[in-house]
């Protein structure tokens, strides 16, 4: 970590001060509210802020940043806590603005296709809420049942159906923000279009709280989908299904997701999750391609390229899930591997995306790295994005080496990722736990710009200190 900045500690007076800005019922500093708040989903990294707020409206959050900025005091956002970069760790201690009493989902305008909403809302929630109304918020991350919005948009964050959709840049169209001086602006319009000078609304997506807290979103909805069909493909050899993901593409289909699953990641999730799955001899990778659409017949097509693409690959199964049952219990696979690698593991993990072309290089490129280094590695994710997750297990490695080699591991991980055109994390964000690797894929020229940046928003470094650079 770079030197501390002689942030101020928060005393009784200023306490006080929180009390009389917030309300009483807003203002935590019981040791209970102190440690619930001092992780994410991060490993197993612990700092404990010195108060936990939970303000209740964008002037109260105004009010809460003049006073910290004025007296030097850091404040971390945060929104669900579900970040795997340790973005939301108030690793200088001071403020813990937890943004969830934000919670409302101001309005569904079914004429424009535009939802506004607060930043505390439940990502799923929100899907379900515009759902009742034909429409469609495509932006899912693994977590949606316990993230928030809010922290979607500070993390530009991604999931499964990005490689159709996008990721949430495509569906933020303007946001109501605190800067760290306490001024409340909106970021550009509720237009689809904008070229109004710099934008930053996009400057804003991505930024993990380092720029300006979000109070209010708007975003772009699209009509609801009618069918989809998902399929599992299994391979004998991760390469060759790490191969077949950018032919399925130049076969002329776009699916809705395509996810990579190893082996031992399945295998674990049957074990946590109780998932009843058959997990034959000879399988060691698994491709999960979803199409979607309203028109079954054009989706049945384009499963039919993508099985010819798959034999191509040498695909030794697969496995049709047309029921909502069976598409949601494959789902629920995927999306709780994290949570079951974690549970069978000291682990870390990390977020590389390639072009996707290069998705062969990089597993077999990781896989030579972790025998060089001694660790082992269960990898999983977008593969239609190019995004692998690898999650670094410790398995044989000494704590000695964990603690002292692995980084030099990593250091390689993210110059095999940055030789490939990639970068070094695709959707997690950098948050604490990746600063130290930015230089690896960015220059000082680059690194000093974002500094820039972050001066111009945030001239005393008060809000969310100690992330990204
Ligand atoms: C996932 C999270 C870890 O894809 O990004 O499951
Ligand atoms: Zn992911």
């Amino acid at each position: 970590m770079s030197a501390i900045p002689a942030y101020t500690k928060i005393d009784s007076g200023f306490l006080a001060q929180l009390v009389t800005i917030l309300g009483a019922k807003n203002v935590f500093s019981d040791e209970v509210s102190l440690v619930d708040y001092s992780h994410d989903e991060t490993e197993d990294l612990h700092y404990e802020p010195e108060v936990v707020v939970k303000p209740v409206d964008t002037a109260a959050v105004s009010a809460l940043l003049k006073l910290c900025n004025t007296h030097h005091v850091p404040v971390t956002p945060r929104g669900g806590g579900t970040g795997l970069s340790g973005g939301a760790l108030p690793v200088y201690g001071g403020v813990l603005l937890s943004m969830e009493r934000f919670k409302s989902i101001i309005s569904i305008d079914t004429e424009n296709l535009q939802a506004t909403v607060e930043p505390g809302v439940i990502t799923e929630e929100f899907m379900n809420a515009v759902a009742e109304h034909g429409l469609l918020y495509p932006v899912d991350p693994s977590s949606k049942g316990s993230c928030f919005i809010g922290g979607n948009v500070a993390h530009g964050s991604g999931g499964p159906r990005v490689v159709k959709y996008g990721t949430i840049r495509e569906y933020i169209l303007n946001l109501e923000i605190v800067l760290p001086t306490g001024e409340v602006i909106w970021t550009g319009a509720n237009t689809l279009k904008y070229a109004s000078g710099y934008n930053l609304t996009q400057l804003m997506i991505g930024s993990e709280g380092t720029l300006g807290v979000v109070t209010k979103i708007v975003t772009k909805l699209i009509p609801k989908v009618q069918n989809s069909v998902l399929m599992l493909g299994s391979f004998a050899e991760n390469e060759q299904a790490c191969a077949a993901v950018s032919a399925i593409f130049r076969a002329g289909v776009t699916p809705s997701a395509l996810e990579f699953m190893e082996r031992r990641g399945v295998e674990w999730v049957v074990q946590y999750d109780a998932i009843k799955f058959d997990i034959k001899d000879g399988v060691n990778a698994y491709l999960m391609i979803e199409f979607d659409g309203d028109d079954l017949d054009t989706i049945f097509k384009d499963c039919e390229k993508v099985n010819t693409v798959l034999e191509e690959f040498g695909c030794t199964a697969v496995l049709f899930a047309d029921t909502a049952g069976q598409k949601e219990e494959l789902w629920r696979m995927r999306r709780t591997m994290a949570e079951s690698v974690k549970s069978n593991s000291v682990y870390k993990e990390e977020d590389t995306v390639v072009p996707r072309a290069a998705l062969p290089k990089l597993i077999n490129g990781i896989k030579e790295i972790g025998s060089r280094y001694g660790f082992e590695s269960v990898c999983y994710g977008h593969a239609g994005d190019g995004n692998l997750h690898i999650n670094i297990i410790k398995a044989g490695m000494s704590d000695e080496d964990w603690k002292n080699k692995l980084k030099d591991g990593i250091v390689e991980l993210f110059q095999l990722t940055a030789s490939l055109g990639g970068t070094i994390s695709g959707e997690h964000g950098i948050g604490l736990v990746q600063k130290e690797f930015m230089s690896i894929k960015y220059s000082e020229i680059n690194l000093n710009l974002m500094r820039g940046i972050k001066q111009v928003f945030d001239p005393n470094g008060i809000l969310n200190p100690g992330k990204i650079f």
